[in-house]
């Protein structure tokens, strides 16, 4: 199976509508409100400024930093249709943001036109990621910045001790639901050679001790189990049953790390 956030809306409207909520939720986790506030935080946003999210699925971080670049414009690109209605939905009233349906390989702006470019959890789901750096470039003016912000979804886990068999939900979701998952550790490559100069490097981590980031991901996990005949549904019941035991007694232990970087534009 192709990671679905390659085509969200070959994936359905069902697919567009839980996973927009899953992204809403995972935002407004405190450890993920305190990345986004730090690279925002790193961005100087000026009056007339032009700030792009390429990726912006429903739009949870695209509304932060609309919110941080007022009253500087926020345009998020996103090549899903569905992803883009919910996002207009979910920032309606907000009058510096705007969303386009558009690939980040080929962005609908001129050269030289945007201040910062923002790429959050998007890159580990592209089969390309250079090309996606290399129309950043483009858009972006001399002096401006590009932020990635992704998963290091190699190292994710849901294990709470050796052989735990929860982890295998975990393992399914990288293998399922993320294209590159050692994206992260090819980010330094890939910044130098679109020319750009890394100013920050950071990791932090994420760890999830509730159901309702995750509990999704596991339904989708063990589902997609059971349909390929890998497992029998008894099984699929154990593992949500074995989650939800864990969420209920405080011991659902969820470890990513996430890594931001941040180049300029010379
Ligand atoms: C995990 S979601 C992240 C959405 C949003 N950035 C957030 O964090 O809430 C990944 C997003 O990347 C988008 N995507 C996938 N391929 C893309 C491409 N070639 N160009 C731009 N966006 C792409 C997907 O449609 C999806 O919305």
């Amino acid at each position: 199976m192709t990671d679905p956030f390659q085509n969200v809306d070959a994936a359905g409207p069902e697919f567009i509508h839980v996973f927009a909520n899953a992204m809403e939720v995972r935002q407004s986790e405190p450890a993920m409100e305190t990345i986004v506030a730090r690279y925002l935080d790193k961005l100087a946003f000026s009056e007339g400024s032009l700030t792009v999210e390429v990726g912006s699925g429903a739009g949870a971080i695209a509304r932060r930093i609309a919110d941080r670049a007022a009253p500087g414009a926020v345009i998020g690109f996103e090549p899903s249709k569905g992803f883009v209605e919910e996002a207009r939905i979910r920032a309606e009233g907000v009058e510096n943001l705007s969303f386009e349906v558009a690939d980040g390989a080929a962005l609908p702006l001129p050269d030289d036109a945007a201040d910062a470019v923002v790429m959050h959890t998007v890159l580990s789901h592209v089969d390309k990621p250079d090309t996606l750096i290399g129309e950043a470039c483009r858009v972006l003016r001399s002096g401006g910045r590009l932020v990635i912000c992704d998963a290091d979804f190699s190292k994710s886990t849901l294990s709470s001790f050796a052989n735990d068999p929860l982890d295998i939900c975990a393992r399914e979701f990288t293998s399922h639901f993320v294209t590159d998952a050692y994206l992260v550790g090819k980010l330094r490559q890939l910044i130098a050679d679109a020319g750009l100069i890394l100013e920050d490097f950071t990791h932090e981590t994420r760890v999830s001790s509730t159901r309702e980031g995750m509990r999704p991901w596991v339904d989708r996990v063990t589902s997609l189990m059971v349909e390929r005949g890998d497992i029998g549904q008894p099984l699929a019941d154990a593992f949500v049953a074995e989650f939800e035991r864990r969420a209920d007694n405080g011991t659902l232990y969820g470890y990513q790390v996430f890594a931001t970087a941040i180049a300029l534009k010379p």
